[in-house]
Parts: C-alpha cells; sequence; structure tokens
C-alpha cells in the first residue's frame, strides 16, 4: 500500500496545522507563504515527528501523542520549506521548478523569496517555543541541528565540494545537510512527549541515518552528486547500508516502529524507479 493512503489520517492532521499556520500571516507574505508551503510537498519530516511521539509514547493515544508533537510538526516543515527556497536560488541550485511548479524567485522574485525563506525560519522557532514539553531544549535542539553545525554547514560544504571528492566526505556532508534535519524531527517527537534519553536517542540515530539514505536514494532519482561521482551501483550499496544502519537503531521498539522500518525499506524501491 502506497504510504500516502496508509497515512493519509497523519497527513491530513498536519495538512489542516499548517494551513492553520498561515492565519494571520500579514497579506503582504501570506501568498508566497501558501505558494512554497502548501501542495505537493510529502510531508516526511512532520510525518516523522508524529510518528516518533506516538511511538515514543505508547502509554497515550494517538491523538494526545500527535497533538503535543503538533507545533514542532509545524516547525519541521517550516524549517524544510525555508531550505528549499533558499536552495533553489540562483545563488545555490538556481534551480526554476520546485513540486512541479515555479520556485519561488521565478514566481515571485529574488527578494520575496529569500524574505519569504526568512519569514518561515524565524516563525518555526516562535511555533517551538510555545510547544508544552521541552520548549527550550526542543528549540535548541532545532537551532543546533540546523544551523551552522548543521544543516546550513552541509549547504556550504555541498556548494564547495569538488570532483575529486571521496566517500566518506559526500556521507559527512549528506549528514550535515540532510541527515541532522531528519535526527532533529524524531527527537522532536520524543521530546514533544517527555520521553526518556534512550528513547530520544534511538529515534534520533535513526533520523540520521534515514536522512543520509534519503539524500543517497534522492541523488540516484536525480542521477546527480553522488552517482556523478561513485557511480549508481557504488550509491545503491551506500543506500542498502544506510537502510540498515537506521533500521537497527530501532530494534528497541519491536514492532511498535514498523512504520518507521517501512518507511526507510521504500527508499531502495522508490530510488529504482
Ligand atoms: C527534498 O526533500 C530535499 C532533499 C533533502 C533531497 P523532499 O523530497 O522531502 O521534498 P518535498 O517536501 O517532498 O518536496
Ligand atoms: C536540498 O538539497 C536542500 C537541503 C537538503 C537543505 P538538494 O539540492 O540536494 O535537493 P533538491 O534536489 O534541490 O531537492
Ligand atoms: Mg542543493
Ligand atoms: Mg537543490
Amino acid at each position: 500500500m502506497d504510504l500516502r493512503v496508509k497515512h493519509w489520517e497523519a497527513l491530513s492532521f498536519i495538512e489542516q496545522k499548517l494551513r492553520e499556520s498561515l492565519n494571520g500571516v500579514s497579506d503582504k507574505l501570506h501568498e508566497s507563504m501558501s505558494y512554497s508551503l502548501l501542495g505537493d510537498g510529502k510531508r516526511i519530516r512532520p510525518w516523522m515527528v508524529l510518528t516518533s511521539s506516538k511511538i515514543a509514547a505508547p502509554h497515550l493515544s494517538q491523538q494526545q501523542a500527535w497533538e503535543l508533537a503538533s507545533l514542532a510538526a509545524v516547525a519541521v516543515e517550516y524549517i524544510h520549506t525555508y531550505s528549499l527556497i533558499h536552495d533553489d536560488l540562483p545563488a545555490m541550485d538556481n534551480d526554476d521548478m520546485r513540486r512541479g511548479k515555479l520556485t519561488s524567485h521565478r514566481q515571485f522574485d529574488e527578494a520575496t523569496a529569500i524574505l519569504t525563506g526568512d519569514a518561515f525560519l524565524t516563525n518555526a522557532f516562535a511555533y517551538l517555543g510555545a510547544t508544552s514539553n521541552n520548549a527550550a531544549e526542543q528549540c535548541v535542539l532545532l537551532a543546533k541541528s540546523v544551523g551552522s553545525e548543521g544543516m546550513i554547514l552541509g549547504q556550504l560544504e555541498d556548494i564547495q565540494v569538488h570532483k575529486n571528492t571521496n566517500e566518506t566526505a559526500i556521507l559527512k556532508v549528506y549528514g550535515l545537510k540532510t541527515g541532522k534535519l531528519f535526527a532533529a524531527a524524531a527527537r522532536l517527537g520524543a521530546l514533544s512527549v517527555d520521553a526518556s534519553l534512550e528513547v530520544q536517542n534511538c529515534l534520533s540515530n535513526f533520523g540520521y541515518f534515514y536522512g543520509i539514505a534519503f539524500q543517497l536514494a534522492d541523488d540516484l532519482i536525480d542521477k546527480n552528486e553522488a552517482v556523478e561521482f561513485f557511480g549508481e551501483d557504488k550509491v545503491k550499496i551506500l543506500l542498502q547500508e544506510y537502510i540498515n544502519k537506521s533500521i537497527a537503531e530501532l530494534d528497541c521498539f519491536g514492532s511498535q516502529a514498523e512504520d518507521l522500518v517501512e518507511l526507510s525499506s521504500r527508499l531502495l524501491i522508490a530510488s529504482s524507479y
């Protein structure tokens, strides 16, 4: 079954929270923020926040866990949306299309795209700061994961990657630019329900390895970066390795974590279409 069909309930919960999050946004930014936030995103990161919250709190109902994690889910999708708007800019990847439509700077203009990204980045922390469990810890975690020690460092290193790069260097960049946000998503779910450090660590490690596998799968689909450097066969071997590493982190949860196991396993199938 398609993951979107199986998880329609979580995805419609996320969609509703994202839509509500734009209520009250100034008319001047509403159009460009809605344009990039609402639409065809897969919502894997906010889904990971919600799914992790339920795994980390088996004593809570799904609805209770999701409500506690909902602000973190919105914050993570905001960060992701901002990262894509800026990633597509002429000074970065210079892309015209995103999710089947024009990128923000092509639909509007560069200044609007930059400021729209800034608005998502800033507002993410306003949401996270208002969460009921471990708000300060969640804000620090997200900032460290996506700031100068995480995603932004990875984005800079990604631009500077040379043709004669090696496997270790690429995996480090992928861990920073993609793995850190997925790791944060999974740990934020656990922090939202006040889970133990051990549970947080297992979920966070899962997210990190999954993120690297996700980026490798993305390269296989787009036939770029790692595929250009090492060839498809090598990237497939690495992908399988990181899927396995991610799943190994979930051992302690048994069948409770089956949705995350399935999510990770599917990367190999998705990347071979
Ligand atoms: C795209 O992420 C950026 C990468 C890390 C490869 P997604 O593939 O999750 O993007 P959307 O949100 O579904 O469009
Ligand atoms: C996406 O990276 C941006 C971040 C991970 C922050 P890529 O440049 O590799 O992804 P696409 O191909 O534009 O989605
Ligand atoms: Mg990029
Ligand atoms: Mg790009």
